[in-house]
């Protein structure tokens, strides 16, 4: 069998930042293994072979880097997305009950309390705004930073931090260039907080008292601290104003969600899957594999695309419908699969369903303008969304 090529992929270029979902139908079509020359690795881009590769981390390893480029992947060398077991477990341990169902359950009235405020404080002042900036960066950026436990000042550099954190995982480029002094001044600025400006009980806290315990290395703390503070909040910003978008856009959704809140839980994973914010990160093959029918060789690299697994017709008959009662919605691999599976996502999905259900108390349609897409190379999402909106009676 010979693997399918595609020799003008490129992930840098404009063509695919803005549309992404073009590239990824072509990978689809090519095969479950496809090889990108242009960045010597192979696109993975069907459900099941996406699911395969982030089932087996003995295979698909994360410990030889994620991102595609070098300079990259020696600088997240360590950190809790780019180790295998033992390693990362340690590491993911460190804060799995801060985020258990459990401590979630008992977080869930304050977080729905505080999209309540946000949504009645915006729509008290207006019904014209900006979901993006209004609405969206707002909510994440404090639930997060609250939870890590940082202190209020020096928030505002967060975004713009995170942001370049992702865009740094792409091939180099101009743009990948320019991410790497932004992440520098992120790890500056969490470096610089001393462990008793974390606020008590906070999940900043916990980090460095297992660092304390032994059961971390204590230069792992800045790392684990950033992971969480850059994957915690550009992902959810984009989940919740890719909502407003496709809920002005399909207003009967809308309409439905409206008379029935107990589909909140699917509504969200259905945004997820429709518009997964995340486009790919990488595993490097440990030994000659298979991936569907395709041959990778040991040591090559694999791009897993999870916005296109989240499309693959082979998997959901109708992609491109929109529908918050798709009975098998959180299938989807937004949130990746396996040991490196979102360690948020237990959060993610308590604020977008806060945010959802505190709007759907006030609003009764969405119009929306032309939006602003933000061309981050790994997170796909919008800079601006001009939004109207009629309340409810
Ligand atoms: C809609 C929102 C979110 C999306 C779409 C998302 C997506 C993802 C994806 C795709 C990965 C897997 C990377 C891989 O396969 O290697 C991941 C990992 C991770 N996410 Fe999220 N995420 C979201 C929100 C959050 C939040 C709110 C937090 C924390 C407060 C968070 C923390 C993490 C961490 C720490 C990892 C690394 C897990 C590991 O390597 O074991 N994420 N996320």
């Amino acid at each position: 069998m010979t693997t399918a090529v595609l020799h003008d992929l490129d992930l840098t270029s404009e063509a695919y930042v803005s549309d992404p979902h073009t590239a990824y139908d072509r990978i689809r079509e090519a095969g479950d293994a496809v090889y990108l020359s242009t960045h010597d690795a192979f696109g993975v881009g069907r459900y099941d072979a996406v699911r395969q590769v982030l089932g087996d981390w003995e295979t698909f390893s994360s410990a030889r880097g994620i991102a595609l480029n070098d300079l990259t992947n020696e600088a997240t060398a360590g950190m809790i997305i780019a180790t295998d077991p033992p390693e990362h477990d340690a590491l993911r341990e460190v804060l799995a009950d801060k985020l258990s169902p459990r401590a979630l359950r008992a977080l869930g009235e304050s977080v729905n309390a505080q999209a309540g405020v946000l949504v009645d404080d915006l729509l008290g002042r207006t019904t014209d705004f900006d979901a993006v900036v209004d609405l969206a960066q707002a909510f994440p950026i404090q639930v997060v930073l609250d939870l890590v436990g940082l202190p209020a000042d020096g928030r505002d550099e967060v975004l713009r931090w995170a942001d370049a954190a992702f865009s740094a995982a792409a091939p180099m480029s101009e743009r990948t260039m320019a991410a790497f002094p932004l992440l520098q001044e992120q790890l500056a600025y969490l470096s610089s907080i001393h462990r008793d400006d974390l606020v008590e009980g906070s999940m900043g806290r916990a980090i460095y008292d297992a660092a304390d315990a032994g059961r971390i290395a204590q230069e792992s703390c800045v790392p684990l601290m950033s992971a969480y503070v850059t994957a915690g909040v550009d992902t959810t910003i984009n989940a919740i104003s890719n909502a407003v978008q496709l809920f002005a856009e399909h207003p009967e959704q809308w309409d439905a969600l409206r008379r029935d809140r107990s589909l909140l839980p699917n509504a969200v994973n259905e945004i997820l899957r429709y518009d997964s914010p995340l486009q790919y990160f990488c595993r490097v093959a440990t030994r000659d594999a298979e991936i569907g029918g395709d041959p990778v060789a040991a040591g090559s690299r694999i791009v897993v695309f999870y916005p296109s697994a989240n499309r693959d017709e082979r998997k959901w008959g109708n992609p491109l419908e929109f529908d918050i009662a798709r009975p098998d919605a959180a299938e989807h691999l937004a949130f990746s699969y396996g040991i490196h599976g979102c360690a948020g996502q237990g959060l993610a999905r308590l604020e977008a369903q806060a945010m959802l259900g505190a709007l759907a108390e006030r609003v009764e349609r969405f119009e929306v303008g032309e939006p602003v897409r933000r061309l981050n190379q790994l997170i796909r999402g919008l800079a601006h969304l001009p939004t109207s909106v009629r309340l409810a009676d």
